[in-house]
């Protein structure tokens, strides 16, 4: 297995071969596996020729977010085009300036996107691993994200082999990269744990320039405990899942469960496991976050497929230290499986994320404050919310003392339709829209999730809307949106 026959640089070596309006197609799907030294040296050089006076900025491809990768090239300057999802202030910050060119996709849709070349040509690919084979096979760390893709496509790659990282992370690993349209038959996943493929990714080992040696861990920081509001929207969201097994709407032995990001899915995914009452159950998801490691040790969660291992360092280390019983219990695989959404349809998966806001319609924004300023991008909430069984959005009902309420008359920007939203949950309570007509929805969704302070003008823009089959006033449509923009707070009556 030894790497030693291919040529060792520096990171400042390697990134003296990247040059000025290349596309790089970084590893990493969150912190989890994201390329590290190459980034950072990258950075440095932009730093150096801008410095000089000389233009350098690149086009940057990841499997999702990552750690310091987005921060440090902002920070740099040294970004010109982003896709398919970020999560860093500083990036964030240039986007809405307009100084990066932002592309926000579906997660699953991105390997095809590059296959296909819809991006363009990947000059580069630059990918951690925790081992690499003469012969080419790429032991990833810990995530796979669109990895393999980069290195089928990339004209050139560069790898960091980062020691940190155990080398049986491929024991969990399963690689596969689809066949094209229309060859493509239906994926053998029958249950989460199913493994399709390979424990590794390939390269042509031609194309790889280089190897940088590296021993760094993620660098995550663990998650906040969940606060009040968060605990409260969990016990909803509990409360309903027990409701709707009972009604044998959800089969006895339970359905996989995907989680989004952030501290309200991490109280969700912990009240799930405190509630006697929940089964042991299975994970469809596309990141593996702290709180299921416990989950995991007391049994109340048998297993998860997921594209990345989302987990503090210290996390990390009980998953290595404990490598016989957590490589029988996850999968990793590539964005295009592990948000599939053929996969997402068959299995039943439950779909738990997170708005921005959410309308009297029933849509859901979870990308871009009053429709102009994007936070963090789709990722794959459409994946999952457009092709679970039961796709449910959650949010505080307002936020920012109250200035902000996230139920809104209409969303100024529409990431989740009517069509795929079934049930919304705020502390307040779960709007469950199956199978009502639109104003049913919109009174259901006032009196049950809206904050009370904004009940009553919510209920006044209903009754008070010209009604065809949806009722809804144009000229009002945003009075809220515009009321905070002019003024600080939705509030305008006060
Ligand atoms: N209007 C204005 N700002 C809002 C807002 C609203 N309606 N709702 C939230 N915000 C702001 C918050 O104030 C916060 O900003 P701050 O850090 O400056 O205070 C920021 O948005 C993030 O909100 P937070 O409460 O920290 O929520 P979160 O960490 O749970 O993230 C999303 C919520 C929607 C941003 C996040 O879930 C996301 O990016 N979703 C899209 C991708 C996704 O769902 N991925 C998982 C699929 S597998």
């Amino acid at each position: 297995m030894s790497p030693l026959h291919f040529p060792r640089i520096s990171a400042e070596e390697a990134a003296a071969f990247i040059e000025d309006k290349q596309t790089v197609a970084f590893s990493g799907f969150t912190a989890a596996g994201s390329a590290k030294a190459i980034p950072r040296a990258l950075a440095r050089r932009a730093k150096e020729l801008h410095a000089k006076g000389e233009s350098y900025k690149l086009n940057v491809l990841t499997g999702a977010s990552t750690g310091q990768l987005d921060d440090l090239l902002a920070e740099a300057e040294a970004v010109a085009w982003r896709a398919p999802y970020q999560s860093s202030r500083i990036m964030r910050k240039q986007i809405n300036e307009n100084k990066i060119e932002f592309t926000d996709m579906h997660l699953s849709h991105l390997p095809q996107a590059v296959l296909f070349g819809f991006l363009g040509p990947v000059d580069w690919a630059v990918i951690e691993a925790a081992e690499i084979t003469k012969d080419g096979r790429v032991y990833l760390s810990t995530s796979i994200g669109a990895s393999p893709t980069f290195l089928h496509c990339a004209e050139k790659v560069i790898i960091e082999l980062n020691r940190y990282h155990s080398v049986r992370l491929s024991e969990m690993a399963d690689v596969v990269m689809l066949p094209t349209p229309p060859h493509r038959n239906p994926i053998p996943i029958y249950e989460p744990l199913n493994k399709i493929g390979l424990p590794y990714a390939l390269v042509d080992p031609k194309k790889i320039v280089a190897v940088i040696d590296n021993n760094e861990p993620d660098g995550m920081a663990p998650l906040h405990q969940p606060d009040e509001i968060s605990r409260r929207i969990a016990h909803q969201v509990v409360d309903f899942l027990l409701d709707e097994q009972r009604a044998g709407r959800i089969p006895p032995e339970f359905l996989p469960l995907q989680a989004g990001v952030g501290n309200i899915a991490n109280a969700v995914m912990s009240t799930l496991g405190d509630d006697p009452d929940i089964p042991p159950f299975l994970m469809f998801t596309e990141v593996f976050q702290d709180g299921l490691i416990d989950l995991m040790e007391q049994g109340h969660l048998l297993g998860a497929s997921t594209c990345s291992l989302t987990v503090s360092d210290d996390n990390l280390q009980r998953i290595y230290n404990n490598m016989d019983f957590f490589t029988q219990r996850i999968v990793l695989r590539p964005q295009e499986l592990s948000n599939n959404p053929g996969v997402i349809r068959r299995l039943g998966v439950i779909a738990l994320n997170t708005a921005l806001e959410f309308d009297l319609g029933g849509h859901s924004n979870s990308t871009h404050v009053c429709g102009t300023e994007l936070m963090n991008g789709i990722g794959g909430s459409g994946d999952f919310t457009r092709n679970a069984y039961l796709s449910i959005f959650m949010a505080p009902s307002a936020i920012k003392d109250g200035k902000i309420s996230t139920v809104v008359p209409m969303v100024t920007h529409p990431d989740h339709n009517e069509h795929s939203v079934q049930v919304l949950v705020t502390e307040h309570g779960l709007a469950d829209l199956r199978g009502l007509g639109p104003r049913e929805k919109s009174r259901a969704i006032i009196d049950k999730c809206a904050h009370p302070d904004y009940r009553d003008y919510l209920h006044r823009y209903l009754e008070g809307s010209p009604s065809g089959h949806i009722s809804q006033n144009l000229r009002d449509a945003f009075q809220l949106h515009v009321s905070l923009l002019e003024t600080g707070t939705m509030k305008f009556w006060e």
